[in-house]
């Protein structure tokens, strides 16, 4: 049993998120970088496609995100009949602050043999010029799917982009934007680490550089990280993603010890993500009580972003051919 979480003028802010969760027949998603007590309230934690997932299929009227605004986006887009709630609007990502729609717009129009296969982590203006969206654990998938001669514009993240044409012998033409907590981490510092630690792995998020994934046993999505971490034999891991996703694997192996990858100064909170941590249980609570801040899109962008995400979901599934699928191939 936790402890009650108590603040504004005394209240017990878990059992208020409790009463008010059932009151408003609202679900509670969250992504595992939020902190361990939104984690431990939500319905559900997950990766960017489980969350996507969930919130195409709920039968909630309200959705309460706790993860960033992209991601409450997604499910707005994929749920237009319920309300989307967002602990805090300000809860942005720098993937998506790197890729302007004006300017992605104009990238594509100056490459129109390329599709454009693009990274969650991007506003829904963004999505709405998009062929296909991806995340980290459906890419692989969707990239299979699509003929080698396909020429394909990457976009925000170059990181994701530079690994998966190494790992797939693509030449992917890469957006410049990257995500501002991945890119903290320290190869010298991670060098020292595992020298301290000699028998133990490292798992790493592929929107880290090119020169920490060069040190990763396992590269994955947030959720492919967990899954290594708990089946591995090892007794020790070093997790090269946002920290706070330990919080779940602590919890499901607390026999087993996990470290943070370290920042520059070997000790920073520069690996922590800024937006994530805006959310927070007052927040979640006020969210629910008032119904605000909610994500409101125009229906003719949110319909625009609903293609490619449909196309990803489909093809992240593998339930419907490359043909059906609406999508005009332009070959090399
Ligand atoms: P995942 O899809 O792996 O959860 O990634 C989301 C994200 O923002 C990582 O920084
Ligand atoms: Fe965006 Fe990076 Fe935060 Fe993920 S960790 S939400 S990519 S800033």
């Amino acid at each position: 049993m936790n402890a009650p979480t108590q603040s504004l003028a005394g209240l017990d802010l878990r059992a208020e998120v409790e009463r008010l969760r059932k009151e408003r027949n609202a679900v509670i998603l969250a992504h595992y970088y939020q902190t361990p007590d939104i984690q431990d309230l939500a319905d559900f934690v997950g990766d960017s496609l489980d969350l996507s997932r969930k919130a195409a299929d709920t039968n909630a009227d309200v959705i309460a995100f706790c993860g960033v605004r992209f991601m409450a986006e997604v499910a707005k887009i994929l749920s237009p009949e319920k309300t989307v709630i967002l602990p805090d609007m300000d809860a942005g990502c720098s993937l998506e602050d790197s890729c302007p729609p004006d300017q992605f717009a104009k990238f594509r129009a100056a490459h129109p043999d390329h599709i454009a296969l693009t990274y969650i982590n991007c506003s829904a203006a963004v999505k709405a010029h998009s062929d296909i969206i991806v995340t980290s654990s459906s890419a692989e998938k969707i990239l299979s799917q699509l003929p080698m001669d396909q020429k394909i514009i990457f976009a925000p993240d170059k990181n994701l982009g530079a690994y998966f044409n190494r790992k797939t012998g693509r030449d992917m033409l890469l957006w410049p934007g990257a995500c501002i907590v991945h890119e903290a981490f320290s190869e010298t510092e991670l060098l020292k680490l595992k020298a301290q630690y000699p028998d133990a792995p490292v798992a790493a998020h592929p929107e880290c550089p090119a020169y920490i994934l060069d040190h990763a046993d396992q590269v994955g999505s947030t959720r492919a990280i967990l899954e290594f971490a708990l089946s591995s034999p090892a007794q020790t891991i070093i997790v090269a993603t946002e920290p706070h996703i330990i919080h779940q694997m602590q919890k499901a192996a607390p026999h087993k010890q996990f470290i943070g990858a370290p920042g520059a100064d070997g000790n920073c909170n520069c690996n922590m993500c800024p937006y994530m941590a805006l959310n927070t249980m007052e927040k979640l609570y006020i969210a629910l009580r008032d119904m605000e801040p909610r994500i409101e899109l125009d229906e003719a962008t949110r319909l625009a972003a609903k293609r490619p995400l449909d196309r990803m979901l489909a093809m992240a599934s593998g339930t419907v051919g490359l043909g059906d699928l609406g999508l005009r191939l332009t070959g090399a």
